[in-house]
């Protein structure tokens, strides 16, 4: 007998679709993407938009993506943990270049420009996939056009998480565009890795060693001030109240979009989320 065929159905089209163009994994634990760019997308570096795919209730599972390429860049890049039973990650850490994801082009964030007033200094510290906003900022000549020295500083468990930033730093330096914005001064952008669990040339918390001044004593910084410094600080919630609390005794004060001050943070970057 003739088995009856049902005629395939359509395949389904995202809501709000971009295509991958470029998967990298740098870890079992974190992998980068690049994809296509809504052609009506604006954003400020150092925002995040939603991005995710289609759960299996046919609705969108989306999830904060901080956006890790610059606003001048044609396409969107994504720097990503890849949570073995997260909802999202366990499916995203799959994708391959021609797939498509769903991404909401509505950027927001307070890791932005417009929420530090003018300093000389500003330091970007990092845990993890927290240094996704910086790989945006780094590459934005807005961010040198502020702020004379630049400091980028990354902590993670080992060497091998700290390479995503390493290539991106070194990247800013050799590229012929990029290494203009820091007017033949690379010292005008330092980078400082740090590990915590496995050997490296320099080993800590970012908090520990700026408590013990061994941060300021290695970049030859007298005193960190709110006459000189600005910050930013994305991570774990352990580093935002740390940081925090470290930068507050120096006599930084927290700024937002709508009140410009010296430092400000990505709150539930690592955490339950938003
Ligand atoms: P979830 O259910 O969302 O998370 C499960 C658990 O995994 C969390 O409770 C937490 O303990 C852990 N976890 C989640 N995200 C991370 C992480 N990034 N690093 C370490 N542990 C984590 N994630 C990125 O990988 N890259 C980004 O650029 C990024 N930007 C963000 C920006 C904002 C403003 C916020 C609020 C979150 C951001 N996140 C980012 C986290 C992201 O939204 C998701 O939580 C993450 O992709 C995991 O999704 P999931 O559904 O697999 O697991
Ligand atoms: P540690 O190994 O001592 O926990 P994760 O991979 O869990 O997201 O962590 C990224 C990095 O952030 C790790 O090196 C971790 O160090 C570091 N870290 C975690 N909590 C804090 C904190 N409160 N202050 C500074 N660094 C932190």
């Amino acid at each position: 007998m003739n088995q009856m065929t049902m005629p395939a159905a359509a395949a389904p089209t995202l809501p709000d679709a971009q295509t991958v163009t470029s998967v990298r994994h740098w870890t079992d634990r974190l992998f980068s993407f690049r994809c296509s760019r809504p052609a009506s997308l604006r954003f400020r570096s150092g925002e995040f938009v939603m991005i995710g795919l289609l759960g299996d209730n046919g609705r969108p599972l989306l999830r904060a993506y901080s956006i890790a390429s610059p606003s001048w860049d044609d396409e969107l890049e994504f720097y990503s943990i890849k949570v073995p039973d997260g909802p999202l990650t366990s499916r995203l850490q799959h994708i391959q270049p021609g797939e498509q994801i769903i991404l909401r082009p509505k950027p927001v964030g307070t890791l932005v420009h417009d929420a530090l007033t003018d300093g000389r200094r500003l330091w970007m510290f990092a845990t993890g996939t927290g240094i996704a906003p910086f790989a945006s900022l780094i590459r934005d000549p807005e961010t040198y056009e502020r702020f004379d020295d630049v400091i980028l500083t990354h902590t993670c468990r080992d060497v091998a998480e700290l390479e995503y930033g390493r290539a991106l730093v070194e990247g800013v330096r050799t590229d012929k565009m990029l290494g203009e914005l820091l007017e033949g001064r690379q010292e005008r952008l330092r980078y400082y890795p740090t590990t915590t669990r496995e050997e490296s040339p320099k080993m800590g918390r970012i908090t520990d060693l700026l408590r013990a001044g061994e941060v300021q004593r290695e970049l030859g910084i007298e005193r960190i001030e709110p006459g000189t410094d600005r910050a930013m600080i994305c991570g774990s919630m352990g580093l935002n109240t740390d940081l925090k609390e470290i930068l507050e005794g120096y006599g930084l004060r927290e700024g937002a979009n709508s009140d410009p001050a010296d430092y400000v943070l990505e709150k539930a970057f690592v955490g339950d989320g938003i």
